[in-house]
């Protein structure tokens, strides 16, 4: 467990060194979190474990991505059962910087933008959040210089706007993505599901259920936008609790809104909505 950047650095080249295969260099597989590690965490670790010599692992909340009314002060932590669990999954380091360790006591004046893509879904209502993502992921980046690093599907558009920041800046790093694990009732995992009161926890499985059922009527051939967002917009909204921030339909590689179903591209259904105060988002791809 490691909490300066100085000593992440000396351990991972320590590592890689020790680690090395005759002739080839050893390979680093990255994960970076917020912490209150669950199973979808955990698949990314265990992906990470399999592909490469050496795993490390981050966790960091992240206050540059937070908006000023967002939840930064009450994020759920519990450092004890993440290194544990870190410890169980066979991770080599575990990166945990204090907010002093990664950005001094100063005021940070520069950051990493991503143009256009953070424009809509989860961008337009978290202004700032994704170059507070991007700046962070960029940080670690260049402690750990990890050869891959590993993204959830959950974050859909998190996900999308990282790979296009390593092509821009040319970073040598592999971005793998991971599938999106689910509770047995479908509700994606997410460190978050804890605010939820034992009744909000009940019905937030709609959420996914209503965009199965968008899914299947698309396979049924309703390809007209508004009218499905219309009719599942409605169906959330039913449960109580439950407001809808957004549910789009956008196009997988441009995040843009598509106002047809057009089968030849790649399409996302993302929708972000608020049961109680708890924000809980998900995705799936439609075509
Ligand atoms: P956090 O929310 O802790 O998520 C860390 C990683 O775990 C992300 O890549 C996320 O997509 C993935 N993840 C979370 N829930 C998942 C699930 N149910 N199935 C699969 N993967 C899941 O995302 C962040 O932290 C931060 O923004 C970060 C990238 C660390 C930058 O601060």
């Amino acid at each position: 467990v490691i909490e300066t950047i100085d000593a992440a650095r000396r351990a991972i080249h320590a590592l890689r060194k020790e680690r090395r295969k005759g002739e080839s260099a050893s390979r680093v597989g990255f994960v970076p979190t917020m912490g209150y590690l669950h199973e979808g965490h955990a698949s990314l670790i265990q992906k990470a474990r399999v592909e490469n010599e050496i795993v490390a692992v981050s966790i960091f909340v992240n206050p540059l991505q937070f908006g000023p009314n967002e939840d930064l002060a009450r994020y759920p932590r519990s450092p004890k059962e993440d290194q544990t669990l870190c410890e169980s999954l066979g991770v080599d380091v575990l990166f945990t910087p204090s907010v002093e360790a990664m950005y001094g006591h100063d005021e940070v004046f520069t950051r990493v933008h991503v143009d256009r893509l953070g424009d809509h879904l989860c961008g337009a209502s978290r202004p700032g959040h994704f170059d507070g993502v991007c700046t962070v992921v960029s940080k670690l980046f260049h402690i750990i210089e990890p050869d891959a690093a590993y993204f959830g599907q959950k974050d859909a558009q998190q996900l999308r706007i990282i790979e296009q920041m390593v092509q821009d800046l040319s970073l040598p790093i592999e971005i793998v993505p991971c599938p999106i694990v689910r509770e047995q009732d479908g509700l994606a995992k997410s460190s978050r599901n804890a605010y939820l009161s034992p009744a909000e926890r009940k019905i937030a499985p709609e959420i996914y259920r209503t965009l199965q059922m968008i899914k299947k009527q698309i396979e049924e051939g309703e390809h007209r936008v508004l009218h499905l967002q219309r009719e599942a917009i409605d169906r959330l909204q039913q449960f109580p609790g439950f407001k809808v921030d957004y549910l789009s339909f956008v196009d997988a590689k441009t995040l843009t809104p598509v106002d047809y179903i057009d089968t030849d591209r790649k399409i996302l259904l993302a929708v972000a909505v608020y049961v109680g105060s708890t924000r809980l988002i998900d995705n799936v791809f439609i075509t």
